[in-house]
C-alpha cells in the first residue's frame, strides 16, 4: 500500500522549474498506476504564512496553479487535487503535533532558517510562518502517506515530519505513517537556474519560464538567456557547465529531439563537446533549446487554455477533490483522537 502526498504554495503561476522539478515526474507517477493513491494538495493555507497581507495573491493563484497541474496532465480520475484549507483536521492535528516539537529544534531547521533570511519579514518572523514544518507534519500524516516527493530543500522539513510520527507512536502507540521523501531523478532538475544563470527561477527576478507563456514569449526569452560569458566568438571554446542554455537542455532534450531538430548530432554529449572544443555558436544552441521547449510546451498551453474556457469545471473538481480529502483525513484525526485517549464520551472507562 503506497499513498503519495505532495503540494505547492499558490503564491504564483508555475514554470519550467517546478515542471522538471515535480511536475513531470508527478504526472509519470500517475500514470505509471503503481501508487494506491496520490493527493496532490494546494498549500494556501501554508502560503499564508508569508503573505497574511496578501490573501488576495494566494486567492487568485489557486486556480493558477490548478490550471498549471491539469495543463501538465495531472487527472482527477488518478489523482486526488484539493485545498488545504478545506481540511480543517489538519488544523487540528497541528495543535497536537505542537507539543511534540521544540522551539530549538524549529529554529535548528536549515530550510525553516534560510526561509526566513530569504523573506527578512518586516517586524519579525510569524509564529505560523516558524512552525509550518509542523502543518506540513500534518498535511502529510492525514493522508497516510508514505511517500512524498519533494525538492532537496525540503528535506529538513521531511525530517520533522518523521521526528513527529516517531515521537507521536511511540507515546500513544502505533498510529501514524512515517513518510519517505522522493527527490527528483537527479541535480539538473532538482534546481533548474533562471534565464539569467541565477541560483533559481523565481517571480521577483523576472528569470523565469512559465508553463502559461506564450510561443513568443518563450522564444523571447530563450533568446535573451545568459550563456558562456568567455565564449565571445564562435571560434572559441565554450564552457557547458554553469552553463544555463545546457543546464535547461540536460533538464530536457532526449535524442529524438536531435533527430528532429539538430540531426547535425547523435546526442547532448555530441553537442557538449562541439561547444567545448569551439566553433559552435550561441545562436545554434539556443535555437536548439527553443525548438524543444516549444514541443514540450505546446501541448501543456494549449491544454491549460482548454481548462481555462472552463473554469466552473475546474473548480467542480477542487471541490470534490477537497471532499474527498476531507473524508480521508477524517479517518486519520479520528485514529489519533483514539491514540490520545481524547474521545472521553465514547470511552466507558473515562468517568467510572
Ligand atoms: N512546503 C512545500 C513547498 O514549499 C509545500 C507543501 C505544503 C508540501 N505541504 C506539503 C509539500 C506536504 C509536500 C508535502 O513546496
Amino acid at each position: 500500500m503506497s499513498v503519495i502526498l505532495t503540494g505547492d504554495r499558490p503564491t504564483g503561476q508555475l514554470h519550467i522549474g517546478h515542471y522538471v522539478g515535480s511536475l513531470r515526474r508527478r504526472v509519470e507517477l500517475q500514470n505509471a498506476g503503481t501508487a494506491d493513491k496520490i493527493f496532490v494538495m494546494i498549500a494556501d493555507a501554508q502560503a499564508i504564512t508569508d503573505n497574511a497581507y496578501n490573501l488576495e495573491k494566494v486567492r487568485t493563484n489557486i486556480l493558477q496553479v490548478m490550471l498549471d497541474y491539469l495543463a501538465c496532465g495531472l487527472d482527477p480520475a488518478k489523482s486526488v487535487m484539493f485545498i488545504q484549507s478545506q481540511i480543517p483536521q489538519l488544523c487540528e492535528l497541528t495543535f497536537y503535533y505542537m507539543n511534540l516539537v521544540t522551539v530549538a529544534r524549529l529554529q535548528r531547521n536549515p530550510t525553516v532558517k534560510s526561509e526566513i533570511q530569504q523573506r527578512a519579514f518586516h517586524g519579525g518572523v510569524p509564529v505560523g510562518f516558524f512552525t509550518y514544518p509542523i502543518s506540513q507534519a500534518a498535511d502529510i500524516t492525514a493522508f497516510s502517506a508514505d511517500i512524498v516527493p519533494v525538492g532537496a530543500d525540503q528535506l529538513p522539513v521531511l525530517e520533522q515530519t518523521r521526528e513527529i510520527v516517531r515521537a507521536f507512536n511511540s507515546l500513544y502507540g502505533e498510529t501514524l505513517v512515517e513518510p519517505q521523501a522522493l527527490l527528483p531523478e537527479n541535480e539538473v532538475c532538482a534546481r533548474l537556474p533562471g534565464l539569467d544563470g541565477g541560483a533559481k527561477m523565481s517571480k521577483s527576478l523576472g528569470n523565469c519560464i512559465y508553463l502559461a507563456d506564450s510561443a513568443d514569449e518563450i522564444k523571447t526569452k530563450v533568446q535573451s538567456m545568459f550563456t558562456d560569458p568567455t565564449h565571445l566568438r564562435v571560434s572559441d571554446p565554450g564552457h557547458t557547465e554553469n552553463n544555463p542554455v545546457f543546464i535547461y537542455l540536460s533538464a530536457f532534450c532526449r535524442d529524438e529531439h536531435f533527430k528532429a531538430f539538430l540531426p547535425a548530432y547523435q546526442n547532448l554529449d555530441e553537442l557538449k563537446a562541439h561547444y567545448e572544443k569551439g566553433g559552435l555558436g550561441d545562436g545554434v544552441v539556443k535555437k536548439f533549446l527553443n525548438e524543444i521547449l516549444q514541443h514540450e510546451l505546446q501541448p501543456i498551453r494549449e491544454r491549460r487554455q482548454q481548462w481555462e474556457k472552463d473554469l466552473p469545471a475546474v473548480r467542480d473538481i477542487l471541490q470534490k477533490g477537497s471532499q474527498t480529502a476531507y473524508q480521508e483525513a477524517d479517518k486519520v484525526l479520528h485514529k489519533v483522537r483514539q491514540a490520545m485517549r481524547l474521545n472521553y464520551f465514547d470511552d466507558p472507562s473515562w468517568c467510572q
